[in-house]
Parts: structure tokens; sequence; C-alpha cells
């Protein structure tokens, strides 16, 4: 039975991890066989670069802004001991998370402790550090002075609000709880240093980000005329969008993308794909920054004549091309005569490689790392886990591998740092979660130095 031709959806690489590939397949191949698969690489030198490139972005915008790494989207510890290096901050939602920044080295203030209606231990060790509280709502604000008053110490606040353009979230207040938050933070000065508002936002676009980030702007100078003069910061939150694959290809694959270029019926239920060929991270910065808010003055012109400054917490966007996922192959089905593609069985499961929601499909084309020659013709395939669900499939789209894939031969998924690898990962099974290798290039065509990553 002839079926569809798969659609190729080249993922983007780093020059890096296209030398790993090229040139160092032994060291990765001797990492997989020691380790087990799947194993993923993270490669912090990425990570870094991503840093700098993006302070460098918002500061030719003029824009006072400090970065928070959001610490959720990878659990490795190379990324915070790198942040820590370079300056950066932390955004913690859990007791775990904040000790883990502590222990790589970030400073409590630097760390910013997010997430809705925080519980009183995480509120405890948040005023013990000095980190700076997104505060949910006016009841979590009285139990987060109580804490304060209680170790005598006044903690930093952020009110979270909802925006214009989302009314609905679970997360924030609307305007009369804000309100009354900001006269309860100028009642409670004595404990309560509230220094802003932080807003939360599904999606990746820039405007949307600018123009509630503009609201928020506005808070605070009506907190300010309220009595609340301290008002100065802006935390823009996280969703700054990364670019995966060529926005062009990305397109064309929107538009030809159809149920038939999966596997099983549950493509037919439709997808709901992360925008892979979205902005990259550096252009939406300076998108945000310099999108006009009140007539032709832009974001960062309004913020800087009122003295406000900013907060961001990137996590995805932060790990972009910082990390890769390599798969040992099984089994491989070859159901070409019959269904028109194989299925391709790989050690581990697509736990470990999943966006962070559900009903999606990770969509970037693997890598087929084989002794093989290129083929004539296309081998289509999806792939699977070794488990014994139905629906563990690594990748449900068919895709094109250039020659016939065989036990024993390895795919990597490119670019999985940020939340792919470990956010819903499980020891399902009872088999261990998969190792982390950090990579660090050597200078000069030296050989990469590897280590267990928590080493
Ligand atoms: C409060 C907060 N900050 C930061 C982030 C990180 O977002 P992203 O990884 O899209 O940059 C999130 C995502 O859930 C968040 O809720």
């Amino acid at each position: 039975m002839a079926g569809v031709r798969p659609f190729p959806l080249t993922a983007l690489r780093h020059p890096a991890v296209t030398t790993l590939l090229n040139e160092h397949r032994g060291l990765l191949a001797d990492l997989l066989n020691g380790l087990g698969s799947p194993l993923h690489v993270v490669l912090p030198e990425v990570f870094e670069e991503n840093i700098t490139g993006l302070r460098q972005a918002f500061a030719e915008t003029g824009a006072d802004v400090d970065i928070l790494f959001a610490k959720k989207a990878n659990k490795a510890d190379c990324f915070v001991r790198s942040a820590a290096a370079l300056g950066v901050g932390v955004d913690a939602a859990s007791s775990a998370e904040l000790v883990k920044a502590l222990g790589g080295g970030v400073p409590g203030h630097r760390i910013g402790i997010s997430g809705p209606e925080k519980d009183d231990s995480l509120h405890a060790l948040a005023v013990q550090h000095d980190c700076l509280v997104a505060v949910d709502s006016i009841s979590e604000l009285r139990r987060l002075a109580a804490t304060a008053r209680l170790a005598h110490r006044q903690v930093r606040v952020v009110l979270r609000s909802r925006t214009n353009s989302q009314p609905g979230s679970r997360f924030g207040m609307a305007k009369a709880e804000r309100d009354a938050a900001v006269g309860l933070c100028v009642e409670l000065e004595d404990h309560v240093s509230f220094l802003g508002f932080s807003f939360h936002l599904g999606g990746y676009s820039p405007e949307e980000r600018a123009i509630a980030a503009n609201e928020m702007i506005e808070h605070c100078l009506d907190a300010r005329r309220r009595g609340a003069v301290s008002a100065e910061l802006v935390d823009l939150g996280g969703g700054l969008p990364m670019r995966y694959v060529d926005p062009r290809l990305w397109d064309e694959f929107l538009q030809q993308n159809e149920p038939a270029q999966y596997h099983g019926t549950k493509a037919a239920k439709g997808f709901s794909f992360y925008p892979y060929g979205g902005h990259p991270t550096a252009q939406a910065a300076r998108m945000i920054m310099s999108h006009p808010v009140d007539g032709d003055e832009s974001l960062s012109a309004k913020a800087a004549r009122h003295g406000i400054r900013f907060l961001v917490e990137p996590g995805r966007s932060l790990l972009d091309q910082a990390g890769f996922t390599v798969y040992r192959v099984q089994q491989v089905e070859d159901r070409r005569d019959t269904d028109g593609y194989a299925i391709v069985t790989v050690a581990g499961n697509s736990l470990s490689l999943s966006e962070p929601w559900f009903n999606t499909d990770y969509l970037p084309d693997p890598v087929l790392i084989s002794g093989e020659p290129a083929a004539d013709e296309l081998f289509p395939a999806c792939v699977g886990g070794a488990t014994c669900l139905e629906n563990d499939m690594v990748t449900w789209r068919k895709i094109g591998f250039p020659r016939p894939v065989r036990p024993g031969d390895h795919l990597v998924y490119l670019n999985t740092a940020g939340y792919h690898m470990d956010f819903i990962e499980s020891r399902f099974h009872d088999t261990a979660l998969p190792s982390k290798a950090v990579l660090r290039l050597g200078d000069d065509g030296a050989a990469p130095q590897w280590r267990l990553d928590g080493i």
C-alpha cells in the first residue's frame, strides 16, 4: 500500500552540535553505550552564549532588563551554575528549585519565586534568602507578610496582575483585588517591600507581551499615585519564542499537514503544536521593547521616562540549541508493504522527549546515525517507545529517513533542552531516568570534555 510522502522538517543546528554529530560520533556512541538509552547531552556553553545574546539584544533597546533563568525548563544543575557564573538570576517555582538555585551559587537576591499560591515553607525560604516573590492573591500576600513578620524581615514583592488580553486566566489578580493588594502592601510596609507587577501570558506573541508590559507600567504609575512610591519593576515572565526550524518550511508544513502524515488515529483528533518556526529569541526581545505603546513611544522609552526597570524569566529560549537527546533503535517493524511505513521502537520512552503539554508531537525530524549509505528511496517510519502503552509514541509523525533504519542505529533529536528532556520524564516499568552528560567542546579542535550532570 502506498503511503503519504513524509514532509521534511529539518531541525536547525548550532555549529557546536554539527561538530559533535560529524566529528565525535565515537564519543556519543560510547556515552550512549555506557550511560543507557536515551541519553540527554547538555551544552552549557551554548546556554551561556544565549544569555550573552539576549543581554545584548535588550541592551541595544536601551531598556534596563535583568534576566532570571526559568529553571523549570530543564533540571540539569549545569545550567544553574552557568547562570550563577554569568550573574544571571533564577526563576524558581518550588522549594526544591530554590534550594538547587542557591546550591548552584545563585544569591538569594537574584532569585525570583513564581507559581500560584505558594506554600508557607517556600515563603519562609524566600523570606530568609531575600528572594523576590510574585504574589498571586490577597490571601497569599497576607500569608507571606505574616511569615516575614515572624522572621523579623521585609520581603520583596511584585503583584501578579491579570492582563486585558487574557482576563480569564486562573493566575493573578483582577482590578479590584489588585487595588486592594496595593493598599495592603502600603499598610504592611514594615514587612513587605512592594516593587511592582508581574503577569502570566499564554502564547509567544511579542506584541501581546509588550502590550501587557505597558499595562503593568500603568499599574506602577497608579500605585505610585496611591503612595506606593517604590513601584518601579515590571516582570515580563517567560514565553520568549525560539526557532527550531526554518519559518518558510514551517509555514509549508502547516499548509500541507494532514492526519495521513501521522501514525494511528490520534492525529485525526487534532494536535496543538508549539510554533516551531517562530521568531528568534533576540529578535523577539527587540520587538517587545521597540513596540509602540503610547503613540509612537516605544515600550523601552516609556519605561525609561518613568524610571521603570524590567525582569524577564526565559526558560525554553535560553536553552535554545543547548542540548539534544539520543535514542538507540531497539527494533524495526517494516510495514511498508501493508501500511506504507515502518515502526521503529527505541530503547526508552516518549516521556523523555515531549512538549510540556498533551496532545502534541515533537515535530523537528530526528537525525539518523547509522553505518549504511544513503538509499535511493526515503524510508518512512514513525518512532515508538519500548513500553506496553499503545500511545507511547516518541514521534507520531511519519519521518522520511534517508536510509533504512536498523536495530542498533541511533536517533538524535535536536534542540531538546528546553522542556523536552525532563518535563514529564518517568520511571515507568522501573527503568532509570535518563542520564544527562554535560559536554564542553575543547578549544582549537581538542577533544570535548564530558561529565555527568550533578557531579
Ligand atoms: C512565571 C513563569 N516564568 C517563566 C516561565 C518560563 O517560560 P518559557 O519557558 O516559555 O520562557 C513560565 C512558564 O511556565 C512561567 O510560568
